[in-house]
């Protein structure tokens, strides 16, 4: 059992926040193999909550629950006002993204630009923890430091807990870092050991066992996955069964991928509408299709197709060739 302030989590696996990927198709999808851990819906800006809609656009829906949302932003009161709408629409928890690196979202002193500002995050902090009172547990998502000489990391987490958040979620790279090399997980243990509050650690984690050697080294409470989801939303469920029973179930099928893909584009196309959905369903197709025999040719298809008639076309002419001729499956990948 993993406690997140008033939350109670039977799964100390999480998926993270990924804008453009944690949508709520993706989320239904996750949820029909793992029903307990946590998963994070795409960041929302708080600013733009706040100008545009005044609301979260959906309720939180009860299958889709425990569900985290993110708060990008770096003024106090707009924060605390989006959070009180988080906290409103159902959300489980609210967390603020101190990690993102993406140098138009850290210019506007947003995302990772606040772990070098800790007077205005720890302002920020105790406005999330006021206008909360209690309601929802407050986390944070951070990165290690800006950079090789700011690695702040111990500063900002016992800032954090000081400031009453629940639970930290580090993944272990710097800002400058953005995602080259590998994720240090000794810096991620440094921070578990110094906190009293949940730690969870993130970064480059791809399978059942490479997941619990992690866990176990680093003495987090728990871990998040983030790219080795896209495309495979069995994996969540498939660590949380090794971490419970230490017993690895297989790996999905050709035909379940495809099968997946398939669906995945129509619920896409029906949430967003044709144009986007097809639009959007390319970078799916791509982590579904990854190592599979011919998929090259396949996502080349899928990026000219312009109607989700015509994608589901390539896709279902795909997924019936390599049913019909499994000894594709010997020959060696595109990748
Ligand atoms: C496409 C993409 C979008 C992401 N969006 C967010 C985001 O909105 N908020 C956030 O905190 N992290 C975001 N991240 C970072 C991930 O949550 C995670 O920390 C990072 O990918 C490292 O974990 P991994 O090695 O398991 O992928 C994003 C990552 C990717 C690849």
């Amino acid at each position: 059992m993993l406690r997140v302030g008033s939350l109670r989590l039977a799964s100390q696996v999480m998926l993270a926040p990924m804008c453009g990927i944690c949508d709520l198709p993706y989320l239904r999808i996750v949820r029909r193999f793992d029903q307990q851990s946590l998963a994070f819906h795409e960041m929302f800006s708080a600013l733009g909550l706040l100008q545009t809609k005044k609301s979260l656009p959906f309720t939180v829906p009860v299958a889709l629950r425990p569900l985290g949302i993110q708060l990008l932003g770096h003024a106090p009161d707009p924060l605390a006002h989006a959070a009180l709408l988080a906290a409103e629409a159902g959300a489980d928890v609210v967390d603020l993204n101190l990690g993102c690196p993406v140098p138009k979202i850290a210019k506007n002193y947003d995302g990772s630009a606040l772990l070098r500002d800790s007077k205005l995050l720890e302002r920020i902090l105790r406005a999330l923890y006021r206008a909360l009172a209690g309601r929802v547990p407050i986390t944070i998502k951070m990165r290690l430091g800006w950079d090789d000489k700011q690695r702040n990391y111990l500063e900002v987490a016992k800032l954090a807990e000081a400031c009453g958040v629940s639970m930290v979620t580090v993944h272990g790279r710097t800002r400058s870092q953005l995602y080259s090399g590998t994720a240090d997980w000794g810096a991620i243990a440094e921070i578990s050991a110094a906190l009293a509050i949940p730690v969870i650690g993130n970064g480059d984690i791809r399978d059942p066992e490479t997941a619990a050697r992690k866990l176990r080294d680093s003495g987090c409470s728990g871990v998040m996955i983030g790219r080795a989801a896209q495309g495979n939303p069995w994996l969540l469920a498939r660590i949380a069964h090794y971490f419970e029973k230490g017993e690895i179930l297989p790996e999905p099928t050709d035909n379940e991928r495809l099968t997946m893909a398939i669906e995945h584009c129509q619920m896409l196309v029906s949430e967003k509408g044709e144009q986007i959905g097809v639009a959007e369903s390319r970078k799916h197709v791509a982590w579904y299709t990854r190592g599979l025999p011919e998929s090259a040719e396949v996502r080349a298809r899928v990026n000219q197709a312009k109607t989700a008639a015509e994608l589901q076309q390539v896709l279902e002419t795909y997924r019936e060739r390599l049913l019909a001729a499994p000894w594709l499956r010997m020959a060696p990948s595109d990748e």
